[in-house]
């Protein structure tokens, strides 16, 4: 295969899906849903392998459903998922043939990764796989001083006799699997560099030859250089053949969106947490409105980016019920509204007193957080660029106010959003614009 060359012509071509989505599911899934501490417990608790291993030897989930998964998914309006294939504990959640340390050797037996992308394709969503770099399981994974591994403080665990060329060549021959296996793949979720461990220390040269040739189409993060600190080849605009096709940030959104050192737009997505852990977390009740979370979503496409947002199901396969009852009700706010998310992105308009502004061509929507007193003050429109102004909740007419409380600026555009100071939707009331052709 010719050495990769970047061309920022098939790139865009590449991610408009992507950029069109807006919304995914992030699934974290594994041997940690049973301890109930978190995906990093082994690290964070510098477990010994010998104390994690009772987890592989009962790990049957009895309520995994990969259709009620992928039901939810799309009651809540998300228009791809993501889910961990192997997480930093090496617990693969498919059928690999390079270890036993997989889901179809536990008692439950079965190959979560071919259920969850068969029942999510079949609701019509895009597909991906999260895969850790780090590996805690792995022998010839770095022990002893290594950043993160849950024995980096064991002496007794020294490298010396570790062959960084097995690892390299079983999580390659692993990526090859699942790029072979399981149908086409529309993301690859690496996770994540640090310190030297990055580029060509993971081979990621020689790993995305074999991934650009088997899956052509395939998108990939950042995070073969990076982190969810960095921003990866392509915001440097000089693209490794591993650069990533989207920016990562992580439980954040950029204060301004992102852009590359060109001021080119970059595609990036916030992944974020509905509580604060990836992998379930029996006592982190501090689970996000959902109001917050529609907020935070249409913040991300105002900024020109997506939003996936984390669900980490427990350890019995179901997902925790205030996750589910938080997808319900985003899904109730997306049912009337997507049309403001979906191949939406930023307005080229300051942001709005009210709340945000996202467009798509000539449509302007605005996403209405807080009511004004009196008609609404909408200084960045003119009245003249206005075909036709709705409300999104009914679709019915929003007038452009004549008030006389607003005489002293004639030329401000004010809508006249009724005599209701209380709005259709408490989280966000959209209002749809059709502008004039500019
Ligand atoms: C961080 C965490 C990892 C999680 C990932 C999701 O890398 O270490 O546990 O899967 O973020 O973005």
């Amino acid at each position: 295969m010719a050495a990769y060359s970047f061309d920022r012509t098939s790139y865009e071509s590449r991610i408009r899906w992507f950029q069109s989505a807006r919304f995914g599911l992030f699934l974290h899934f594994g041997l940690y849903s049973i301890p109930a501490r978190g995906e990093w417990v082994r690290s964070d608790e510098k477990m010994p392998e010998s104390d994690y291993m009772p987890f592989f030897e009962t790990f049957d989930p009895k309520q995994f459903d990969a259709k009620a998964w992928a039901r939810a998914a799309k009651q809540a309006g998300m228009r791809y998922a993501v889910l961990t294939a192997k997480h930093h504990d090496g617990f693969c959640l498919f059928d690999s043939q390079y270890t036993d340390f997989k889901s179809t050797a536990t008692p439950f037996g079965r190959d979560i990764v071919r259920e969850f992308l068969d029942a999510f394709r079949s609701e019509g969503l895009r597909v991906g796989l999260y895969y850790s770099l780090l590996d805690w399981h792995h022998p010839d994974y770095p022990h002893f001083a290594d950043r993160y591994h849950p024995m980096r403080e064991d002496a007794a665990q020294t490298n010396e006799n570790r062959n960084w060329d097995n690892y390299i060549a079983y999580y390659h021959n692993q990526v090859r699997e699942l790029c072979t296996n399981y149908g086409r793949l529309d993301l690859l979720w690496f996770d994540f560099s640090y310190d030297h461990m990055r580029g060509e220390t993971w081979h990621a040269t020689q790993l995305m030859e074999m991934v650009r040739a088997l899956q052509p189409e395939i998108l990939i993060d950042n995070r073969l250089e990076v982190s969810g600190e960095g921003f990866g080849s392509l915001y440097n605009c000089c693209p490794t053949p591993y650069h990533g096709d989207f920016v990562t940030p992580e439980k954040m959104i950029p204060p301004h969106g992102l852009q590359d050192v060109e001021n080119r737009d970059l595609c990036w997505e916030s992944c974020v947490t509905m509580n604060n852990n990836w992998g379930y977390h029996r006592d982190d009740n501090h689970y996000k409105p959902a109001s917050l979370i529609i907020k935070k979503l249409v913040e991300c496409v105002s900024k020109g980016g997506n939003l996936i947002l984390n669900v980490g199901p427990m350890g019995n396969g179901a997902f925790p019920p205030q996750s589910l009852a938080t997808l319900r009700q985003i899904g109730d706010w997306m049912a009337v509204n997507s049309e403001s998310i979906y191949s939406c992105g930023k307005a080229g308009l300051e942001k709005p007193d009210f709340g945000r502004f996202t467009r798509r061509g000539n449509t302007l929507y605005l996403h209405v957080y807080e009511n004004s007193i009196g008609p609404l003050p909408v200084p960045q429109l003119r009245k003249s660029q206005i075909r036709s102004a709705t409300r999104l909740f009914d679709g019915s007419e929003i007038q452009i106010s004549t008030s006389w409380v607003h005489s002293d600026y004639p030329d401000v555009c004010f809508l006249d959003l009724g005599p209701d100071p209380v709005l259709p939707d408490a989280a966000d009331t959209v209002l749809k614009i059709e502008l004039k052709e500019s």
